[in-house]
């Protein structure tokens, strides 16, 4: 498969893409800022690992990087967004008391973010492909709680976003993936599981291995199984 990840400096889309990569598929791995040692070290060791430069908030790096990978080979089998943040002071205080700046960096990054990837390479997605954004469970409307306000809202505005994709996109299925509480730089606080664990699903689902029934929908876990919208 030929797959572009974006958010691969660490956590969840650094572990997905070694993975990928392991298993002889053509990895773009995106970056923000600088690459992380982790990220380098893949370049060197698989071939298929190719590194992009991709702040999912800007867009011109968006386009750029969308007109080089269709020069570069054609179409991909898949994307998976995993960029994302939850703020310092989101998890510190409740609504009442929300830092209005955070609040605007989780829409920028988790949202905007999101509808970037979308505008700039769903059209790369062959027919039959699959796009992911790694959402959560906190993005769920009927399972609400007080904790993480300004993350969860952004989730859940993801999740309108993935669903909306998935009633556009006709040429691909589009899944809002929930990872699982997972232990990495976010998550460390609440884990259940490795990133390992939630890398391994999500690749079962992009490989087909795992397959989803329809009614399954478009909110998922890392697993295939339905979420609670
Ligand atoms: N961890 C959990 O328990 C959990 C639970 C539910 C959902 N999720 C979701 O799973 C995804 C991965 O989370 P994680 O636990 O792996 O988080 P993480 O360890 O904090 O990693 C987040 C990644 O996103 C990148 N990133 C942040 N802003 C970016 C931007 N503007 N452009 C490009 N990359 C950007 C980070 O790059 P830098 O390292 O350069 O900052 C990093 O590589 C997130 O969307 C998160 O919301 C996580």
């Amino acid at each position: 498969m030929r797959i572009l990840i974006a958010g691969v400096n660490q956590g969840l889309g650094l572990v997905l893409s070694r993975l990928l990569a392991e298993n002889g598929h053509e990895v773009y791995a995106c970056y923000r800022n600088k690459p992380s040692g982790a990220v380098l070290e893949f370049a060197e060791r698989f071939a298929r690992f190719k590194m992009v430069e991709l702040d999912v908030t800007s867009e011109l790096m968006a386009a750029a990087a969308s007109e080089k990978i269709s020069g570069d080979g054609g179409k991909l089998d898949a994307v998976v967004v995993t960029a994302g943040i939850l703020t310092d002071s989101d998890r510190e205080f409740l609504i009442t008391d929300a830092v209005i700046d955070d609040l605007r960096a989780a829409l920028e990054v988790n949202v905007v973010g999101s509808a970037i990837m979308i505008k700039h390479f769903h059209r790369l997605i062959k027919d039959g492909g699959m796009f992911i954004t790694v959402t959560s469970e906190a993005g769920s409307m009927t399972n609400i709680g007080a904790k993480y306000p300004g993350y969860s809202i952004s989730k859940a505005a993801q999740n309108k976003l993935t669903a909306i994709l998935a009633k556009t996109a006709v040429h691909c299925r589009v899944y809002a993936v929930h990872p699982g509480r997972m232990n990495t730089a976010m998550g460390k606080n609440d884990a259940q599981i490795e990133p390992e664990e939630a890398a391994e699903g999500i690749c079962r689902i992009l490989s087909g291995e795992k397959k989803i029934p329809p009614e399954h929908g478009w909110f998922i876990d890392y697993r295939g199984d339905a979420m609670e919208i």
